[in-house]
């Protein structure tokens, strides 16, 4: 999706910016471990196969990602971008008849960043994203049967189970948003700042630009 080339989401411990070529290689190096591949149902693709899928999170109108950053690691302009990667996040509009449908789908791939908040302070945003840009009113997960964290993790956002599949050893879980998931989920959502990618992320370089004498 184009709608998010050049959005930034600030929170209290992470930025989420567009998914972009640079953030390929590291992210390809993520999607290597068997781990990480089991906990999101993914196959391995090749560096190559990476791209294309990085295009085509861009160019698709039915799909929508972030990468997740560390803003500690980010404020500080000596660091490269790469370094401060975390995890990602989407919104896949599944159903082409119904555009207020969405599955989402959340990443920590650093495990030493799991367990503190980020997961959740992430679902939030992207949520609150989701229902004020993209005019979401229903939100799915998948999840494996044995990944009982996301499970407890998407079941605080009210998420109810709507079926198990069997075969492949998954639960889908799905809200719809009304009146008491906006009072009890998003009721302060002063936190989060929307701010301009390209504009933001150079203003973080230009720190370090050193002056002409
Ligand atoms: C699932 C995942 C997104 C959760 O993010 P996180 O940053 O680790 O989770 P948070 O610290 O925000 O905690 C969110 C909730 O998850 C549950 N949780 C987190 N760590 C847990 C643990 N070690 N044991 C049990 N429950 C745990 C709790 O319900 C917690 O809420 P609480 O702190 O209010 O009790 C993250 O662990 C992850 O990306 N794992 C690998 C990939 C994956 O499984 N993705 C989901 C596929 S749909």
């Amino acid at each position: 999706m184009r709608i998010n080339e050049d959005t930034l989401l600030e929170g209290e411990k992470v930025v989420l910016v567009p998914y972009n070529a640079e953030h390929v290689p590291r992210y390809h190096q993520w999607m290597c471990s068997p781990d990480l591949q089991k906990l999101t149902a993914s196959e391995p693709l090749t560096l190559e196969q990476e791209y294309d899928m990085q295009t085509s999170w861009r160019e698709d109108d039915d799909k929508c990602t972030f990468i997740i950053l560390d803003k500690q690691k980010w404020a500080d302009a000596s660091v490269p971008e790469q370094e401060c990667m975390v995890g990602d996040v989407n919104i896949f509009l599944t159903d082409p008849s119904d555009p207020s449908l969405a599955e989402l789908e959340i990443m920590i791939a650093v495990p030493c960043y799991r367990g503190k908040g980020i997961g959740k302070e992430v679902t939030r945003m992207m949520m609150c994203y989701g229902i004020h840009k993209l005019g979401i009113r229903k939100f799915e997960v998948k999840i494996g049967l044995d990944n009982k964290i996301s499970i407890a993790m998407f079941k605080k956002f009210h998420f109810k189970e709507l079926s198990i599949s069997e075969v492949f050893q998954e639960v889908t879980l799905g809200v719809t948003v009304n009146e008491a998931l906006h009072k009890h989920v998003f009721g302060n959502m002063d936190f989060m700042l929307q701010r301009e990618y390209g504009k933001t992320r150079d203003s973080r370089q230009a720190t370090f630009t050193p002056l002409s004498l």
